[in-house]
């Protein structure tokens, strides 16, 4: 069966001409710094966002790992919003590596407003308390369902941040969707964090890797934690020319993989079994619930599966679709067509 794959949009493939970008690529040792790629590839990224430096790594799990020991102590409190991938899908790698705590905030489809953030700070005077050291943010938000952080909330937390020697790091594993939703340049976001990181294997198409960018010290620190869990890789300008590749060719064309989920969207929202919130689908990813159908989501993709399309359960009734560069109109229209059918 020829399967429509909705499931992530970690699911691409690199296309021929990535893959030849790749062949091409000029490589050296990135463990000494030699790979030409790779350094073009940290100094791009670190200009387009207009901070320091930049530094490659293999996932969005190292880059957020990375980046929490870089900026905490054992023993510091981390605050993140409950549904962040971080806290739910890390393999609890702050507590088990950095000796983070993490106070979890529970957002608005994975937002926080500037007060939520003021109330889960702990007060510095108090020695019973752990530190409250650093904010982690997810933009766009996964679990809320591909939501888009208001810039102006943003500029909110970091004043407050800022003001109170809380270090602030973007999850941005999917922040191109929202900089092609919002208009917004990637470095006007970045402007309101210490660090932050995106990911090449999402949206933008790409086999391998993330990035993490942020000032000169702290990159020199990531980079330490990166050798020390083992991510220090070789010849790897072959994996940096298809981040590059992805860069020029696949930022632009998101857009697409919105419009597709706003027709998902539409197709879900007619079919009454199914709950969907459609102002909240801004980007790649569509979550609607199944519970009037009386089935769960693992027994509604089981269904869609034998009919050829691929989503997730995202919770015992959630259901979650990503659209992405593998997938095409029609085959978004088929699969519309196919829930139809099983569910109307
Ligand atoms: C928001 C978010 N952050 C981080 C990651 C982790 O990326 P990786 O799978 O490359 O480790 C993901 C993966 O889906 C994600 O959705």
């Amino acid at each position: 069966m020829h399967y429509i794959d909705l499931r992530s949009d970690t699911v691409t493939r690199p296309s021929p001409a990535m893959r030849e970008a790749m062949a091409k690529a000029e490589v050296g040792d990135d463990v000494w710094g030699d790979d030409p790629t790779v350094n073009l590839l940290q100094e791009r990224v670190a200009k387009m966002f207009r901070k320091e430096a930049a530094l490659f790594v293999p996932s969005g799990t190292m880059a957020n790992i990375v980046s929490i020991l870089a900026h905490t102590q054992r023993g510091d409190e981390v605050i993140v919003e409950k549904e962040s991938h971080t806290f739910n899908y890390e393999c609890a790698g702050a507590a088990t590596l950095a000796g983070v705590q993490f106070y979890l905030v529970i957002g608005t489809n994975g937002i926080l407003t500037p007060d939520q953030v003021r109330s889960a700070t702990r007060p510095v005077e108090d020695v019973h308390v752990p530190k409250t050291k650093l904010l982690c943010l997810e933009n766009t938000h996964n679990r809320g369902g591909g939501k888009i952080y208001p810039i102006e909330l943003l500029a909110q937390i970091y004043d407050y941040t800022k003001s109170h020697s809380i270090k602030s790091h973007l999850d941005g594993a999917r922040l191109f969707n929202a900089c092609v939703a919002t208009g917004y340049e990637p470095w006007q976001y970045a402007q309101y964090f210490d660090s932050l990181m995106f990911c090449f294997s999402k949206g933008l198409g790409a086999p391998v890797g993330s990035i993490v960018i942020g000032s000169k010290d702290f990159i020199h620190q990531a980079h330490g934690y990166r050798k020390m869990l083992g991510g220090g890789m070789r010849q790897v300008g072959i994996l940096a020319a298809a981040a590059l590749y992805a860069l020029e060719n696949n930022i632009e064309r998101l857009q697409e993989d919105h419009q597709h989920a706003q027709l998902i969207a539409q197709g879900v929202s007619q079919i009454k079994k199914f709950q969907i919130d459609l102002e909240n689908v801004e980007t790649n990813i569509v979550i609607f619930d199944v519970a009037k159908s009386g089935l769960n989501a693992y027994q509604v993709v089981e269904l869609l599966g034998k009919k050829g399309v691929l989503m997730v359960p995202f919770g015992e009734f959630l259901v979650r679709a990503v659209t992405h560069l593998d997938v095409n109109q029609e085959q978004i229209q088929l699969a519309v067509k196919i829930m139809r059918e099983i569910f109307a």
